[in-house]
């Protein structure tokens, strides 16, 4: 195993077997072997410096129907909302006084909002706040609103490809959700220069070894700015609410394997990674993530983004306690920066 972590490091990149290998086999042990090479990788890029990104949940109306979400279209459970203009820029005035410099907008799929709409949002928010980065999470949309998006200033992506077994991806979604769809939208942001975000869950049902082996090779070849991963937990009100939830091992092991592979790219330490451990934050930065991102959605509307069982949203992963988590990273020898933390290739 050890042969091939170092493999990893040097080549940044391993066939599809080899990575099986690894991840079918590895012990603690090589888990710390790894830890220590990839917190080194992270450390000579970045230092001991986290960056914060303030998350806007803007609207949880979805059309799309995965399996796993909870807020997936079928969910009658669901109370529905949707924040308007003036809200989403409240959140950000709260949040740039709390020192964010990026604004995450995340949302269900919802074509209420038009890409007229949204690009006019953007507008307003760089125009507020010119020297912050502008996030957009807000899934598939045609590449006009893509490129309306950018031309209004919004600066990166965030788009999970969530398998990249096309068999797998079919398990997950239904079947009006397609696999070469979602990779295609990958590719228009990229073209039109966004820093672009991909990433998976990790103990999804139906998932193997075979599937995250793919899914590295899959983001090796894409080479995104940002890679999102983070457990599976259950929704008790999806069909997959019965389901186990993925392990806290395997997904800060595949965090080391990303950070070897893409030394320079953004990792966030994810909420669903704290939600399963508490401290798996903590353990996520010290297998090489380097950014964290705190809930700056309204209170009110908070526990209705509910995409998973238990999601914490009110503690250390809220923005208004980003100072409580300041002290935990401190704990472990990091710092919040108030930076807007864009790509660069060190
Ligand atoms: N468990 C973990 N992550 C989930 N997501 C959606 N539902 C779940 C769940 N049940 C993730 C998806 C999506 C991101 C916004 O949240 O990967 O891309």
């Amino acid at each position: 195993m050890r042969g091939l972590i170092d493999k990893l490091e040097r080549e940044r990149g391993l066939s599809k077997e080899e990575f099986v290998q690894l991840l079918s086999g590895f012990t603690p042990e090589d888990a710390d072997y790894l830890f220590e090479k990839s917190r080194a990788a992270a450390q000579s890029r970045f230092g001991r410096r986290i960056y914060i990104r303030g998350l806007i949940e803007f609207t949880n109306y979805c059309r799309c129907d995965c399996y796993y979400c909870g807020i997936r279209r079928s969910n009658l459970n669901a109370q529905r909302y949707r924040l308007t203009p003036e809200e989403i820029l409240e959140c950000c005035q709260e949040g740039y006084g709390l020192g964010f410099r990026t604004f995450v907008l995340q949302g269900g799929e919802d074509l209420t909002f038009s890409g007229q709409e949204l690009a006019q949002i953007i507008r307003s928010i760089k125009n507020a706040f010119p020297d912050c980065a502008v996030t957009l999470s807000e899934g598939e949309r045609p590449e006009s609103d893509y490129r309306l998006w950018r031309e209004a200033g919004a600066d990166r992506y965030l788009l999970r490809h969530e398998t990249a077994d096309p068999a797998h991806y079919g398990l997950l979604h239904p079947p009006a959700q397609r696999w070469e769809h979602r990779r295609d939208c990958l590719l228009s942001l990229k073209r039109l220069g966004y820093q672009v975000g991909s990433g998976f869950m990790v103990g999804s049902p139906f998932q193997t070894v075979e599937c995250l082996a793919q899914d590295l090779v899959f983001l090796r070849e894409l080479q995104p700015e940002m890679v999102g991963i983070g457990p599976f937990i259950p929704h008790k009100d999806t069909p997959f609410g019965n389901q186990p939830p993925g392990s806290l091992e395997q997904t800060v092991f595949l965090i080391g394997l990303l950070r070897l592979m893409l030394p320079d790219a953004l990792l966030p330490a994810t909420t669903a990674l704290g939600t399963i451990a508490p401290d798996g934050r903590e353990r996520g930065i010290l297998a090489g993530a380097n950014v964290v991102m705190p809930n700056l959605s309204p209170l009110g509307v908070r526990k209705k983004y509910m995409l998973y069982n238990d999601k914490i949203c009110t503690g250390e992963e809220a923005a208004e306690h980003v100072s409580q988590l300041a002290k935990r990273l401190e704990a472990i020898g990091y710092q919040l920066t108030v930076d807007r933390g864009d790509f660069k290739v060190h």
